[in-house]
């Protein structure tokens, strides 16, 4: 039986990504073979395509880091999945496809009855924005926190769960962004027409609690001057590389795992030197996934748990045919998305 996957020829832009029809996978053992119902679409996917993400596999490979999808078929030795149970998984790359084999470990159970577009928003943009809310800056309730990028996937994350912890929120975002921000809670900060710094210190007077920065390079200092002494900057991006300095569509580029790395431990570094008590600190889920595998199932366990209990409700931007995905990618990457794009393959 035939089934679809989508693989990134080159690296470089949009043309990149090619349709592949090919034998559906066959599970080794310890594997479960899932049926794609949704597969998440984000930015990290775009700039691994260009080669500039530390994740980005040699090609050809398929990109998708996060999937919700049907348990079809059992590899030796699995035991405690049956067929027709609907799993989530992060695998980093390969959810672009209808059929993928996982091994049984990286499956989490989802509540009956959830919208698989809806719950596969939940892995990457909702872990990562809990994991830094509360692992990394430990937010306490009365906080008042910037997002930058608070109308994108991660940002509407961050609000909802940071609406959850009673934060007081910012949120940067172009003027098309500003009534989601506003409805999540947020008070929106034009970034593109206003001084963020001095729009948040006339706001919050001596600065906030913590800054959520993906935009990376220098911007991570601009975050700094936006902190009240004591507080932190996560920094979990490096959005600056793929609109500064990125490929335009159709050119090849080469694997860079590195890009933006050195330049971004420069600041990090320097954030601890300089005085004022203001850290600079690195959030990477795939780091924290590797490292700490049981935490990651907890956090996954309780955010589709909020889902289920409607405490949260994330945003599709829109939903597009798995053979779509450039067309997907292409949105991703202009700009003025509001929440999350999400793939649904097409069932044969
Ligand atoms: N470290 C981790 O573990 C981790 C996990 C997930 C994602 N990420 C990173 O998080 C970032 C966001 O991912 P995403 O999927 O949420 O992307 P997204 O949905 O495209 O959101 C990005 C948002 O950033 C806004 N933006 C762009 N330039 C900006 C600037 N200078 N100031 C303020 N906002 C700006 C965009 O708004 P406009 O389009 O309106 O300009 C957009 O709303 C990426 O860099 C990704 O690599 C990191």
């Amino acid at each position: 039986m035939k089934h679809a996957r989508i693989i990134v020829t080159h690296y470089g832009g949009p043309d990149a990504l090619q349709v592949l029809e090919e034998e559906r996978p066959e599970p080794k053992k310890g594997e479960v073979r899932v049926r794609v119902l949704a597969a998440g679409v984000a930015m990290p996917d775009i700039m691994a395509r260009q080669g500039i993400h530390p994740e980005t596999p040699r090609v050809p490979y398929t990109p998708g880091w996060d999937l919700v999808g049907e348990v079809e078929q059992l590899g030796n030795g699995v035991s405690g999945v049956e067929p027709g149970q609907i799993v989530a998984a992060m695998p980093i790359h390969g959810a672009y496809a209808q059929f993928v084999c996982l091994p049984q470990s990286e499956l989490v159970p989802v509540p009956s009855g959830l919208d698989a577009a809806k719950a596969v928003s939940i892995i990457l943009n909702y872990i990562t924005a809990y994991q830094m809310l509360h692992r990394s800056a430990k937010v306490k309730p009365g906080q008042r926190v910037l997002f930058h990028g608070a109308s994108g996937g991660v940002g509407t994350a961050l609000l909802q769960l940071g609406r959850l912890a009673k934060l007081e929120m910012y949120g940067t975002c172009s003027s098309r962004g500003a009534s989601a921000v506003s409805e999540l809670g947020g008070i929106p900060i034009d970034y593109q027409h206003q001084d963020v710094v001095k729009e948040t210190r006339r706001l919050t007077s001596e600065g906030v609690d913590a800054v959520f920065d993906p935009i990376g390079g220098p911007h991570l200092w601009h975050s700094r001057e936006a902190l009240r002494p004591g507080g932190r900057v996560v920094g979990y991006g490096n959005t600056t590389a793929l609109r500064g300095e990125g490929l335009g569509s159709g050119r090849t580029g080469r694997r860079n795992r590195l890009h933006g790395i050195p330049i971004y431990a420069l600041y990090i570094a320097g954030g601890w030197l300089l005085p004022g008590r203001k850290r600079i600190v690195p959030y990477s889920i795939q780091t924290l996934k590797r490292l700490r595998p049981a935490q990651f199932r907890q956090d996954l366990v309780a955010l589709l748990g909020l889902l289920q209990q409607q405490r949260i409700q994330p945003l599709i931007a829109q939903r597009f045919p798995l053979t779509e995905a450039r067309r997907a990618q292409e949105l991703l990457e202009k700009g003025g998305v509001i929440g999350k794009i999400v793939l649904v393959p097409e069932r044969r």
